[in-house]
């Protein structure tokens, strides 16, 4: 049943290596009142494919996005009951989708199959993510989502990737498929690490937010996975990383190795992941070294990383009398990272930590559907004729 004050989303994410749709209802505001259902969800990831490379490469990425989209479209048409049905649109809304799609003629064919037998669906409004990420894979999102809000005549959102990953972490999950918001407070600092991104983010009002830390150099998941592949592990190497460190602590309670936290006492509040990379490359020193080692190398790799991250968002916090963090990203699954920061909020009897559900830390639709709502009812649409995909889009200047 839709509740008549809901809003429903059709939500696409391209910006990176996993190509998801899905389709929620939400109602209410930002407050108490806020309740959202996932009625579809499809993802693919396409990291099987990119492991054979040891990363991501943008045209193959945009290539396995034009290539999945419309299936994934279909599965969550299917699973949020919009039945098949034979219908046949206006000529020229059909020729503006064609145009759109010029160069993913893979994904036009595809679309028009899909059109025939879907009509306009019972949906208010299409999120897409416009950046940050890897322009040509958003491109393939955008286009298709300008495409669709045009022949079907319905509102588009376009959605900054790291609001999504700071409104996943905002939300309670009351099951996997249901949830309201949590609970907070302004000021909210967001840390949000991924394999593209480290910032600090800091909002004191609803989203309004401005970069208060980012990286001069690596993302932190980029510097998990660099030591991964120095190590012998596929990408992304986040996972095995953390399982070994994990192993390694499990095992002795003291640390074999140290490396050197980057930039753990810089006046500021940015990031730098490169030299501890070169760090890890140099100690290895194009050996694979054994077992025991990796894992103590592993160890000391999060340890590092850990202690800047936590060292930062603390300073954060008490500069800016933070009320509420969230952590947000591919890297926020880090349970070592998690723990570590949690216990060390827990100390400063300040602000309350908010983590995503692990399954929604990396990619998914559901973070852009969230965010998606929250600019669609504000009515913060943007033209599908002049939607534009930004690589290098900034939370701040949204
Ligand atoms: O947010 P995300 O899915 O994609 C980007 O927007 O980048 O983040 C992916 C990154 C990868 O670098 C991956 O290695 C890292 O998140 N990651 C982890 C863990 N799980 C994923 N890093 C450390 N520990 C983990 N458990
Ligand atoms: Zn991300």
């Amino acid at each position: 049943m839709r509740y008549k004050s809901a809003m429903r989303i059709l939500a696409i994410e391209t910006s990176c290596d996993e190509t998801a749709v899905c389709i929620i209802e939400a109602q209410g505001d930002m407050n108490a009142d806020f309740k959202f259902e996932i009625l579809g969800n499809a993802l693919y990831s396409q990291i099987a494919i990119h492991a054979l490379y040891g990363g991501v490469y943008p045209n193959l990425a945009k290539r396995e996005h034009a290539k999945n989209l419309i299936p994934l479209l279909t599965k969550a048409f299917r699973s949020a009951n919009y039945n098949a049905q034979s219908f046949n649109y206006k000529a020229q809304s059909l020729v503006m989708a064609k145009e759109l799609l010029a160069r993913e003629e893979e994904l036009y064919e595809q679309l028009i199959e899909f059109l025939k037998i879907h009509p306009k669906p019972d949906i208010d409004a299409i999120a897409v993510t416009k950046g940050p990420g890897l322009e040509p894979a958003l491109w393939v999102g955008v286009n298709l989502a300008r495409a669709l809000s045009i022949v079907w005549g319905i509102p588009l959102v376009g959605v900054d990737h790291m609001e999504g990953h700071v409104m996943t972490s905002l939300m309670d999950f009351v099951n996997p498929s249901s949830g309201l918001m949590q609970k907070f407070e302004f000021p909210l600092l967001a840390l949000l690490i991924s394999g593209g991104h480290t910032e600090l983010v800091l909002s004191h009002e609803w989203m309004q937010y401005a970069v208060i830390g980012r990286t001069r150099d690596d993302a932190v998941g980029e510097a998990f996975d660099k030591v991964a592949r120095l190590l012998g592990f596929p990408y992304p190497g986040g996972p095995a990383i953390s399982s070994l460190a994990a192993l390694d602590r499990a095992s002795h309670q003291k640390p074999s190795l140290k490396f050197t936290p980057p930039m753990l006492h810089s006046n500021d509040l940015d990031f730098s992941f490169s030299g501890i990379k070169t760090e890890v490359r140099k100690f290895v020193d194009g050996e694979t070294p054994d077992d025991e080692m990796k894992m103590a190398i592993a160890r000391a790799f999060e340890d590092a990383v850990a202690a800047v991250l936590i060292t930062k968002t603390l300073r954060a916090v008490e500069e800016f009398e933070v009320q509420t963090v969230v952590v947000g990203g591919g890297v926020s699954a880090n349970t070592y990272i998690r723990q570590q920061l949690g216990d060390a909020l827990a100390k400063t009897d300040q602000a309350k930590l908010l983590v995503p559900p692990a399954d929604l830390a990396t990619d998914n639709a559901i973070m852009i559907g969230l965010a998606g709502y929250f600019h669609a009812i504000k009515k913060d649409f943007a033209d599908p004729a002049t939607l534009r995909a930004d690589g290098n889009l900034n939370l701040a200047r949204t």
